[in-house]
């Protein structure tokens, strides 16, 4: 989700060359809208029934649908080869048959079969480019791999939701360290991030075995993640800049301390939470507070990566990530005392936030003229 490039064929900062790129980034706004519905039911509000199953799909909406198809694009146009399209067509079609009524094993096995296109993409990008970022992106891919893997084979949710998150986690690491102008990068800064994804992967493989052990350790790598991103990053220095450089510093440093509160979730609640209020917040501390806030900084510079557009930066930029800030912390704060009216409405609030980013992404995208 980045805008760096590269000399040796693997261009982040690519233009887009396929058609395909209008109908595929189509179909994730339409997942996401999709997601946000089922998001709205699974807290609590009633909602138009729909003739289509989509509550339980929520998450594998917000994750697969949504967050892999987009990533899968983006690698897509890095790698410059059309098979390579395939990858983000497999998630979305996928992930529309997950709530089109077909069996539940037609879209999972869509999804898992993207997932696996992803580890090869990457495997290509890595031959190109063997560099710790990539690297890390491609465990990030493994870890969707394994996710949907444990989903398609039945297992419940909250299993492959530790596997999703680090998918999400190693997908934006591994871009901010793709921006290595935007980081300190020295032997301590790379020794200590190793340690950080050592520690979350071997987490989650342990989780595997005894759950409640493996998320506790997986959350001491994410609070050393977060720790690693605030320390070495230099969004603590650009925040004293001004424009979209500053705006973007401002979603980067709330979204660290995200990661680590979620980290400190998983620390103290391991795997005693499979559902209701503090597995909420468990995960939603990482997915809205760490990855949306990621999403929401970055994405005037992704966009222009994936379309033919440019993103004019605009002051009201700050509202939609003031709104996700106070919103989440109204969320977190009612899922610890067990307060459902409060993170119903909180829910509600969060859900607007993201469509407050969309109408203003909307209102600043500008065609950018033909070359
Ligand atoms: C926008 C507002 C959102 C709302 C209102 C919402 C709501 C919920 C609720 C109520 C649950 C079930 C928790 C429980 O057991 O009580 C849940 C689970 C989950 N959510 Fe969200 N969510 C939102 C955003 C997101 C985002 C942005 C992501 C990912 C990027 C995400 C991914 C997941 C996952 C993976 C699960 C667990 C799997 C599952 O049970 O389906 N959610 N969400």
């Amino acid at each position: 989700m980045s805008g760096a490039c590269a000399s040796d064929g693997v261009s982040v900062n690519a233009r887009p060359r396929s058609r395909l790129h209008v109908p595929i980034l189509s179909a994730v706004v339409f997942v996401l809208l999709a997601a946000l519905w089922a998001a709205l039911g699974r807290i609590g509000w009633r909602l138009p029934q729909l003739p289509v199953p989509l509550l339980g799909q929520h998450g594998a909406l917000m994750i697969s649908g949504f967050l892999g198809t987009l990533v899968s694009l983006e690698r897509a146009v890095a790698l410059q080869k059309r098979w390579a399209y395939a990858v983000p067509i497999l998630s979305a079609l996928g992930s529309i048959a997950l709530f089109s009524g077909l069996p539940g094993e037609i879209g999972r096995g869509l999804i898992t079969l993207a997932a696996l296109g992803l580890v090869i993409v990457f495997f290509f990008i890595y031959r190109l480019r063997s560099t710790i970022d990539i690297g890390t992106m491609a465990v990030g891919a493994m870890m969707w791999l394994v996710g949907n893997a444990l989903w398609l084979s039945g297992q419940p949710a909250y299993h492959a939701a530790g596997w999703w998150a680090g998918f999400l986690i190693l997908t934006i690491a591994g871009e901010r360290l793709e921006l290595s102008r935007v980081l300190v990068l020295n032997q301590r800064s790379r020794d200590f991030f190793k340690i950080a994804l050592g520690a979350f992967s071997i987490g989650l493989l342990v989780s595997l075995i005894i759950f409640d052990v493996g998320v506790r350790i997986g959350g001491a790598g994410l609070i050393l993640f977060g720790a690693w991103l605030l320390r070495f990053d230099v969004a603590r220095r650009t925040i004293r800049k001004d424009g979209l450089t500053r705006f973007i510093a401002a979603c980067l440093l709330p979204g660290y301390v995200w990661l680590m509160i979620g980290g400190t979730l998983w620390l103290i609640v391991g795997g005693t939470s499979t559902n209701g209020f503090l597995y909420d917040a468990m995960y939603h501390a990482l997915f809205l507070g760490f990855v949306f806030s990621m999403i929401f900084g970055h994405a005037p510079i992704i966009l222009p990566s994936v379309m033919p557009i440019d993103v004019e930066y605009r002051p009201r930029f700050y509202l939609h990530l003031a709104l996700l800030q106070l919103s989440l912390v109204l969320r977190v704060a009612a899922d610890l005392f067990a307060a459902q009216p409060v993170r119903q409405w909180a829910g509600l609030l969060n859900v607007l936030a993201i469509l407050f980013f969309l109408f203003n992404m909307a209102r600043s995208v500008r065609r950018r003229p033909a070359a």
